[in-house]
């Protein structure tokens, strides 16, 4: 039988324990990835007792309150704190989501944070990003035209042509769907992903770009697109309630409206 092993360095190591005051009645654990790239020790996990009766009730709250009172070389990403930013995106109890918007009360028992998987880890909860935003920009996230806009007014859009960007326009690109989607695990180099290709048909919906035969182009490689499998992972993680999937069996579609016309 093929036995997989991790490799020596990616080993966990014996955290630290952090244990609440003694007279906290109202106690969570909550355990937490961390990995310092300046230090040559492996990774390890961090456990850390926190008074719910002194805390917040979202997971971002419970991080900070690490952060700020217990344990300030804890590093992660965040900004708006209420699910706009998409940058506290990370694994918690095995699920990605957004750290502001989950409450803890959601789990039972210890709450487990990891960074969200399969990225390079910069420090802690801080993913590297570099790739997955190279794989944005590369599908040109703007509206590109050939014509001159009109004379005396914007480009304007029907209420009907402006709801077809509803789903698609919400996406904070938190990468939450991406990173838990196997094939973008296996073939992230060159597979865009559930959120790179839900960006593309946001700009293939858009009433008001002209450039749908060159993105379909584009898009239409073996790898870029059709590593999709349908598995759903994205769909069921997003923590926006969006639908990946359904956006990339919509740029299948228009490919194959394309290839017939
Ligand atoms: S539906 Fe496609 S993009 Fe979504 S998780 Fe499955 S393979 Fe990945
Ligand atoms: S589709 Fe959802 S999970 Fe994916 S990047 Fe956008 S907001 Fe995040
Ligand atoms: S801090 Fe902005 S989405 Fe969570």
């Amino acid at each position: 039988m093929v036995e997989f092993v991790l490799p020596k360095n990616s080993r966990l190591i014996e955290g630290k324990t952090f244990k609440a005051a003694a007279d906290a009645k109202n106690i969570r654990m909550f355990e937490v990835y961390r990995w310092d790239p300046d230090t040559q020790e492996n990774p390890r996990i961090d456990r850390y007792e926190i008074d719910m009766d002194q805390c917040g009730p979202m997971v971002l709250d419970a991080i900070l309150k690490i952060k700020n009172e217990i344990d300030a070389t804890l590093t992660f990403r965040r900004s708006c704190r209420e699910g706009v930013c998409g940058s506290c995106a990370m694994n918690v109890n095995g699920k990605n989501t957004l750290a502001c918007t989950k409450a803890i009360d959601d789990y039972e028992g210890t709450v487990k944070i990891f960074p969200l998987p399969h990225m390079d880890v910069v420090k802690d909860l801080v993913p590297d990003m570099t790739h997955f935003f190279a794989q944005y920009a590369s599908i040109k996230p703007w509206i590109e035209t050939q014509t001159p806009p009109p004379a005396d007014s914007e480009r304007l859009q029907s209420k009907e042509e402006r709801a077809k960007l509803d789903g698609l326009y919400e996406c904070v690109l938190c990468a939450c769907c991406s990173t838990s989607c196997p094939s973008y695990w296996w073939n992230s180099d060159r597979y865009l992903g559930p959120a790179i290709l839900l960006q593309a048909y946001r700009w293939l919906a858009d009433s008001r770009d002209e450039n749908a035969g060159e993105r379909l182009e584009e898009l239409e490689d073996p790898f870029k697109l059709y590593r999709c499998h349908t598995i759903m992972n994205c769909t069921d993680t997003c923590p926006k309630g969006l639908n990946p999937a359904k956006a990339i069996a919509e740029v299948k579609k228009q490919l194959v409206q394309k290839n017939l016309g």
